[in-house]
């Protein structure tokens, strides 16, 4: 009995003792699932870039294209999640072909492109063998990356609404980015990479969450489906080039958005934040929710109201901000051009002279991470500033504006509410900007003929509009530094940054005198040869509102630009542009093909919404003579 009894107490104690072994959660099966994933595709493609590195040394070249091309299509695989982890790294395993110069460091500190698109760029050029080293250096630093970010990966959790979150982006990046060739200009395998890239998802999706597993729901399921159609679709086509864009964004882009979104709803957060530049709640970047503008703000958080954003608009329209009383914002911003001044360069406060460059549009100006036409800016608060303070522009320093503003108790009213429960109930620099760039922040449109058609509400484009989309993406190539959704330089998947580039620009538009606009660009800024005549590259939205062309107004009109860009930039007109980032080569546009890209253009006009201006200003009870002021100022 004793024994019996001692037994039981043994058996208890053991059973007891288990208990608090902890059995492992169901996060943690999850990160593992997708972690096995990644480190077989990545063992794999570490195999790969070795019969790359042998291909090279043996001078087997055509072999050697052949595996590359395996290897990228390997790294789409986990492309998202080295990408979400990694950015900075990602760009060398994957980036773009130019140089860049880390803006935080000294002027000269080039960053030189690495990686695949170089290797891409290398290995179908011309004299393999006089660059056989670079290609194998450039293989070698691409498998010691990886290699780093797999083992700095296995520190990092993935949860359910991280694993969401980066197939979100990685979403982004194939419809916006591969799907146009933008990384593999020259073996334009969009379509093989597109196809293999859902292949790979899908797998990632069924790894994730198996069979047994409860939580692939329904929409997880119906993703798959979609991505498989999409696919089929696809290879349909021998050239991604030949696909309607329309139909693949509208049918198969956007529903796939959707879907994920949802998904992340059901299976990992319900009430999500999203907190990057692009809004991950939206349906898709052709949404008009599809950006936080709030990013770009100083402190990259939810500050805006709409009162703040009607008394911005107020101060916006008032020219008793400027030294004479006369200029407002709108004075070179004026709505009706869709927030530009329809002149070359805008007029000095003088009234004669005028400034250095072009006024730009202010529709989706705030979705940019630069600002002015040599992206000296960060942001809305600090550029409004500089313009207050420019003698050229409004010539006032902020503080006299200021104290005039103090003086009109409806304006102290209107701050007071603004502004209420913060530090800046009184008037003060602070919350003057914070108006103002509040106002411009509401100036986003996303609502053109071609957003109602790619969003599916409307077939609103003509077939010369469709077409000249197409080209835009293809024989244009206009897509590779103007991106989809903005048209801009504001860059995919993440839209953090905004691009600059070197077209050579001309001074004036006479071809039989080429001249290189003396404009120094981005170059004024960073004092490098590098970026010489760079420009930010804007956005097309509203262009059809926005003559004349060019930071410094060049061009009259679409078709001279068109005319440009066909003959190769300034090089293409015989200027020496050293470093013009832009290709020399004719794009061999037709007039009609032209004519075409110009139709569609003119299909992104959308200002609904956004030209009104104040009925009246704010009242100056002991300053009689600044009640005559004009809404919008003059000039
Ligand atoms: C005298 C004409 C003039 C006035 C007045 C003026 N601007 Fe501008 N604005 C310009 C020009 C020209 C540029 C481009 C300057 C450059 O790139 O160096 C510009 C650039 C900008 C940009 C940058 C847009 C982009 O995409 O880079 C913003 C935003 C802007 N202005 C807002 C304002 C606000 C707000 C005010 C009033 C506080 C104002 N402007 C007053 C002419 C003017
Ligand atoms: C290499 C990058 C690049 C490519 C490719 C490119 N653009 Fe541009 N685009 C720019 C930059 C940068 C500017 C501004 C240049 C300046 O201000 O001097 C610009 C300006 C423009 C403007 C003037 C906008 C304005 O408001 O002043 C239009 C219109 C335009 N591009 C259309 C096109 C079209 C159409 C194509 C294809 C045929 C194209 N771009 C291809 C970079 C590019």
């Amino acid at each position: 009995m004793k024994r019996i009894v001692f037994l039981f107490i043994l058996l208890f104690i053991c059973l007891w003792q288990f208990s608090f072994i902890p059995s492992a959660s169901e996060d943690e099966l999850f990160n593992k699932r997708v972690f096995s994933y990644i480190n077989t595709q990545h063992d794999s493609l570490q195999e790969e870039l070795a019969l790359l590195n042998t291909a090279l040394k043996t001078d087997k070249f055509d072999e050697a294209k052949n595996i590359f091309l395996q290897c990228r299509t390997r790294y789409k695989k986990t492309e998202a999640f080295v990408a979400y982890f990694f950015p900075g790294d990602a760009k060398f395993i994957n980036g773009g072909v130019e140089q860049e110069i880390e803006d935080d460091d000294e002027p000269d500190f080039i960053i030189y492109p690495h990686g695949l698109q170089v290797i891409e760029k290398v290995l179908y050029g011309s004299d393999l063998i006089a660059h056989k080293q670079q290609l194998i250096n450039e293989t070698d630093s691409v498998a010691d990356l990886l290699k780093r970010c797999t083992v700095a990966m296995q520190t990092m959790n993935i949860s359910q609404r991280v694993f969401f979150e980066a197939l979100q982006i990685h979403l982004i990046r194939l419809f916006m980015v591969t799907a146009l060739n933008i990384e593999t200009p020259e073996s334009r395998n969009a379509a093989v990479e597109m196809i293999s890239a859902f292949k790979s998802m899908k797998e990632l999706i069924y790894r994730a969450y198996p069979y047994e597993y409860t939580g692939r729901s329904m929409v997880l399921r119906v993703f798959v489906e979609t991505m498989e159609s999409t696919s089929a679709y696809l290879s349909a086509y021998p050239s991604v080039d030949q696909i309607d864009f329309i139909k693949l964004y509208s049918k198969f882009y956007i529903p796939l958005s959707d879907q994920l979104r949802t998904a992340r709803g059901n299976l990992a957060e319900e009430n999500y934040q999203s907190t990057t530049a692009i809004d991950l709640n939206a349906t898709s970047v052709f949404e008009k929710s599809a950006f936080n503008t709030f990013f770009f703000n100083p402190s990259q958080t939810k500050t805006g109201s709409p009162e703040r954003a009607e008394l911005g608009k107020k101060l916006f329209f008032d020219p008793v901000l400027s030294d004479n009383n006369q200029r407002s914002c709108a004075s070179c911003h004026h709505p009706d051009k869709a927030f530009t001044d329809g002149l070359p360069k805008s007029i000095s406060m003088d009234g004669k002279n005028t400034l250095t460059r072009n006024a730009p549009t202010l529709i989706n100006a705030a979705i940019q991470g630069r600002l002015f036409h040599d992206a000296r800016t960060m942001n809305l608060e600090n550029q409004a500033d500089e313009v207050l303070r420019n003698p050229l522009e409004m010539h006032h320093d902020l503080s006299s504006s200021l104290k005039k503003l103090k003086r009109s108790p409806e304006y102290v009213a209107y701050f007071r509410d603004a502004f209420m429960g913060t530090a800046d109930t009184f008037i003060n620099a602070h919350s003057a900007l914070l108006a103002i760039a509040e106002y411009e922040r509401t100036l986003v449109s996303f609502n053109s003929r071609f957003d109602k058609t790619i969003r599916g509400e409307e077939n609103a484009l003509s077939l010369d509009e469709r077409e000249g989309f197409h080209l835009f993406l293809t024989k244009g190539k206009c897509v590779t530094c103007h991106f989809l959704p903005l048209f801009s330089g504001t860059t995919p998947p993440d839209y953090k940054v905004s691009d600059w580039e070197v077209l050579g620009t001309p001074k004036v538009n006479d071809r039989s005198k080429p001249e290189l606009d003396p404009d120094p660009g981005r170059g004024g800024v960073h004092k490098t040869s590098l970026y010489r005549h760079a420009f930010k590259t804007p956005g097309l939205r509203n262009v059809a509102l926005t003559a004349p062309y060019m930071h410094n107004g060049v061009f009259n009109t679409l078709d001279e630009v068109m005319d440009f860009y066909n003959a190769g930039g300034g090089k293409g007109w015989g200027i020496d542009v050293p470093n013009q980032s832009l290709s020399a080569d004719s794009l061999r546009l037709t007039k009609e093909e032209s004519r075409k890209i110009i139709s569609f253009l003119k299909s992104l006009t959308d200002t609904t919404g956004l030209t009104s201006v104040p009925a009246s200003l704010p009242t100056f009870p002991r300053d009689p003579e600044f009640n005559e002021r004009k809404v919008g100022g003059v000039y």
